[in-house]
């Protein structure tokens, strides 16, 4: 028999993976979609078209716990991935109540459903747990161990939904899991996350599209992985004899300077830095503007570090990641120049 999965986010960047890697994998892969009023499936469309015998989308939101419950009573999934949230740190602090609607109840939503249904000892439950929890690290590098300290609507919601999955795990002995997941990209990141509002936006000043690129807090670090590694992990998770919660990253750290310059290079651009702090500028050769940073791009309270310990899941899920940020930058940029040059949105 072939193994069932559910997720949650599927038309996400990790959804998209994630979906791949399953199928794979041998399993038959349903996926919630939400209903829009412009398509929303371009991260899944080509897996669709591929593979339309074991891959299914279904109409629901996690806010709608009918919908959940509903989802979950009809294809009685092996696995649950929740990846489904309002996943941008700063927008959370536009719309709190939101976010916790989805980011934390909708995790309720979904532990409820498998509870109530009677399927809390055939599914086993992922959660997408963050590093935003650990928010103003209380050490570094952040282990299993280390406290949290969100600082951020998204952060908090993260934290109740990481310990509901703790709570359904102590109380009913579900099989369900948190991963703690530290930054993790690719060429299908959504276009106002850091890397990618880089990467395309110096491949647009590369190709006389654009001629600024206005940043926020450039001297902010963190842990960046690839989402084809991370979703690996996700899966060897939900494969261990016992649940568990494990932290995934890669156990190096860069700023968002850095990774500028990793970007600038690899597209021959080259760049000089002038200025401190706020005032900091990235000039071209020929001596025009090509980055500066405004406060309007800095959260309310910023995280300014982020590195993980990724020793416990490389000893006991034998997970690491293969995939270097350079390289990761490369694939980034390559996907971005091919897309700007022939107009072309295949992902
Ligand atoms: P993403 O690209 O923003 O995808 C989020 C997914 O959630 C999309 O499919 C989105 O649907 C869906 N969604 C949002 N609200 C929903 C709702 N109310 N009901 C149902 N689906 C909803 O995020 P990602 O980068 O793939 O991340 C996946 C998960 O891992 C998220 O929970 C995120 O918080 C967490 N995480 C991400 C990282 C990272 O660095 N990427 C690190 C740690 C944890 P639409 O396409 O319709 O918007
Ligand atoms: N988005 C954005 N836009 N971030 C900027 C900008 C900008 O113009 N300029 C500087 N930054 C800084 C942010 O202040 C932050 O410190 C860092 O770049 C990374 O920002 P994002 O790429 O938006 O990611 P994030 O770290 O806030 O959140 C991502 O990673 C989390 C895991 O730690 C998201 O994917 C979350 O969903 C995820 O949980």
């Amino acid at each position: 028999m072939m193994k069932k999965a559910l997720i949650f986010g599927i038309t996400g960047q990790d959804g998209s993976y994630l979906a791949e890697f399953l199928l794979k994998k041998k399993y038959k892969v349903h996926g919630v979609k939400r209903k829009s009023s412009s398509l929303n499936t371009d991260r899944v469309d080509h897996i669709y078209e591929e593979n339309n015998k074991n891959f299914f989308l279904h109409y629901g939101d996690l806010t709608d716990a009918i919908s959940v419950n509903r989802l979950v009573n009809i294809i009685k999934p092996d696995e649950i991935y929740n990846l489904a949230a309002q996943s941008h740190v700063a927008v959370s602090f536009v719309i709190p109540n939101y976010t916790a609607n989805v980011d934390a109840l909708g995790c309720l939503n979904i532990l409820e459903a498998i509870k109530s249904l009677g399927l809390d000892k055939k599914v086993k439950f992922y959660q997408a747990g963050t590093s935003e929890m650990f928010g103003k690290v209380l050490e570094s590098p952040q282990t299993e161990k280390t406290p949290f300290y969100p600082r951020s609507p998204y952060g908090v919601s993260k934290v109740f939904s990481h310990w509901m999955t703790i709570n359904y795990r102590e109380s009913y002995k579900m099989f369900a899991c948190n991963g703690i997941l530290f930054n993790h990209e690719s060429p299908r990141r959504g276009e106002t996350f850091v890397t990618r509002k880089i990467t395309i936006g110096l491949a647009k000043i590369k190709l006389g599209l654009q001629k600024k690129l206005i940043l926020g807090n450039i001297y902010a670090k963190r842990d960046w992985g690839h989402a084809k590694d991370y979703v690996e992990a996700q899966w060897l998770i939900l494969q261990q004899k016992k649940p568990d919660d494990f932290v995934i990253a890669t156990g190096k750290q860069y700023s968002v300077k850095h990774f500028i310059n990793i970007v600038a290079k690899e597209l021959n651009m080259k760049i000089t830095w002038r200025g401190k702090g706020i005032n900091e500028k990235a000039y071209d050769a020929n001596n025009n503007i090509i980055i500066e940073c405004n406060r309007k791009y800095f959260r309310p309270s910023e995280v300014q570090t982020l590195l993980g310990n990724p020793t416990k899941a490389k000893k006991i899920l034998k997970w690491k990641p293969k995939i270097s940020v350079s390289e990761l930058a490369k694939e980034m940029i390559q996907n971005d120049l091919r897309i700007l040059s022939h107009n072309d949105k295949k992902k």
